[in-house]
């Protein structure tokens, strides 16, 4: 019997430096350094990222093999994140999972961060759990994009609709931004509207055909709100941050939901996910699990931990790649944008 595979995982698209070992789908080992530095800028600046890669991506690779148990030379691939994302940051893991794979003489993987996003729903978890069967749909939610892919097996994505404008993400983070939230605004959102009114102020949904979003609109009509409440009535937002939050963060969620039950009930699939940086959100999650119920469908979220970038998902897409023979050459260069 072939032995199960060991891979080893590295993730630096944008401002988290994580390495994973997985031992066939299951994770051993799942470190994340988060960039710190770019709290003072209110938004990630990719050169710095780039640097704080090049000083976390050796102790975190080591600490990740140290903590799996097992030595470098019991790796079998190692799968890195070929984009999309920040060309600088992308850089740094491509070019050190090359060196390492040279030095241990194993195969190279190429992982797509976003299929990662999907796909980190098939890391074991306990006896349990559940895994979507295909086809499924998976709304993908994070700080750079917001798609709902149909999903026919581990390598067919189709993607049904996605945002035009600002990511969901990207849509909380400069909101927050506009209220004077520190970085990243998402959590800092979430965590003011669970004392808020959602009800309190009206701000508009784009009205987009299809099955495609936009948010920028919304970023624009809080900025007005607050410069035209702040003019009449000084400290106005300090002293409605709460609702403030609550009823930006249910336009954002009913938008996303909206488009996914539209998405689900014109292609008839019934196993619904969620995936991405955004899924940590308590509403979205919430709401979600809801409209699953509402229509008798299995709904999927992964772990906390697995739903913002960790290198775990790209060791599992790496475990799919490594299994049906799928490994890359040396030469494959990284790449910011990247079609699913
Ligand atoms: O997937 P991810 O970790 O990184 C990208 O690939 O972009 O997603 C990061 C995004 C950020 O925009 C962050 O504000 C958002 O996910 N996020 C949240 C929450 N936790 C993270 N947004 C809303 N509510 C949250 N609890
Ligand atoms: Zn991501």
């Amino acid at each position: 019997m072939k032995k199960t595979p060991h891979i080893l995982a590295i993730e630096s698209s944008c401002d988290e430096t994580s390495a994973a070992i997985l031992r066939g789908r299951e994770v051993l080992s799942n470190l994340i350094a988060t960039q710190k530095i770019h709290e003072d800028y209110g938004g990630v600046v990719p050169e710095l990222a780039s640097r704080e890669h090049q000083k976390n991506i050796t102790p975190v690779v080591d600490q990740a093999i140290q903590q799996s148990g097992i030595r470098k030379e019991d790796i079998d691939a190692i799968a890195y994140t070929r984009g999309p994302g920040l060309l600088g940051s992308l850089l740094v893991g491509s070019s050190f999972a090359k060196g390492l794979s040279l030095a241990l003489e194993v195969p190279l993987i190429e992982v797509h961060h976003m299929q990662a996003h999907i796909l980190a729903h098939f890391i074991v978890a306990d006896s349990k759990t559940a895994y979507p069967e295909f086809p499924f749909l998976c709304l993908t939610v994070s700080g750079g994009h917001t798609q709902i892919v149909r999903v026919d097996s581990h390598k067919d994505f189709k993607v049904l609709g996605e945002s035009l404008d600002d990511a969901a993400g990207e849509a909380f983070d400069k909101v927050a931004k506009i209220l004077g939230l520190p970085y990243p605004g998402g959590p800092e959102v979430d965590k003011l509207a669970k004392d808020g009114n959602a009800d309190a102020f009206s701000f508009p949904e784009a009205n987009i055909p299809a099955l495609n979003m936009s948010f920028s609109g919304l970023k624009t009509a809080v900025l007005y709100f607050v410069r035209d409440h702040e003019k009449q009535d000084p400290g106005f937002v300090k002293r409605n941050m709460s609702d403030i939050c609550a009823s930006v963060q249910k336009v954002i969620v009913d938008t996303l939901l909206n488009k996914l039950e539209k998405a689900a009930l014109e292609e008839g699939i019934e196993h619904i996910a969620l995936a991405g940086g955004v899924s940590a959100n308590s509403l979205l999650r919430s709401k979600f699990k809801d409209l699953c119920v509402k229509h008798g469908w299995k709904s999927f979220i992964p772990k906390f931990e697995y739903c913002t970038d960790n290198a775990a998902m790209i060791g599992i897409v790496g475990y799919f790649k490594y299994v049906q023979g799928e490994t890359a050459a040396l030469k494959g260069a990284p790449q910011a944008r990247m079609v699913l």
